[in-house]
């Protein structure tokens, strides 16, 4: 029973490399991306995952003050940053690339008001555009004209995502003093629908 059993793993393990060894790579096997966009592509991976870290800790902080639909923004605002580093990711390895993942540090800032969270995340915004520009730069000076289209789309989605911030953070300010505005804006922003 026992060598039966073992057999078996035997059978399965060589079936397995087998089914490897048939996995279409590239033409030539290598590795499509340059050194360069390599490290910046998992750096950028990185600082996604991280932004999905950060705005998880603001949805956390509008949940402690009862502000569901601030909370409700800011969580579904961590899943699109999940799906923005699960593009790269993708992106890493259909180019036959290594995905490298690194610590992702823990949320750096102290959230006080609903204020203070919106300037952090335009903020924060404001710097991940600045690495998909810094990025897309490489891509042109590089000559990868995939990794330049490929990232067409993040440069297009930053510009959302600084207005959608700084939208927020400006009607915050029009409101600051009053607390029924507060609660409006609570239940409007509750209206998010999931979009990844
Ligand atoms: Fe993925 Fe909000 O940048």
């Amino acid at each position: 029973m026992i060598n039966f059993v073992a057999a078996n793993i035997i059978v399965s393990y060589i079936s397995i490399e087998n089914y490897i060894k048939t996995i279409p790579k590239n033409i030539k096997g290598e590795i499509m991306l340059n050194e360069k966009i390599q490290k910046a592509l998992n750096h950028q991976l990185n600082l996604e995952l991280s932004s999905s870290y950060e705005y998880l800790a603001m949805s956390a902080f509008f949940e402690s003050l009862n502000f569901s639909g601030f909370a409700s923004w800011m969580r579904i605002q961590s899943q699109e940053e999940n799906g923005h580093a699960a593009k790269i990711y993708d992106y890493i390895l259909l180019s036959n690339s290594k995905v490298e993942l690194a610590q992702i540090n823990a949320p750096s800032l102290v959230y006080k008001t609903p204020k203070g969270v919106f300037e952090a995340t335009y903020k924060h915004e404001q710097k991940v555009t600045a690495s998909i520009h810094n990025l897309a730069g490489l891509a042109i000076d590089t000559k990868d004209y995939a990794t330049g289209n490929f990232l067409q789309w993040f440069v297009n989605e930053q510009v959302e995502e600084e207005a959608n911030a700084l939208k927020i953070l400006e009607r915050i300010k029009m409101i600051e003093d009053s607390k029924g505005g507060v609660l409006y804006l609570d239940k409007e922003l509750g209206k998010r629908a999931k979009s990844v």
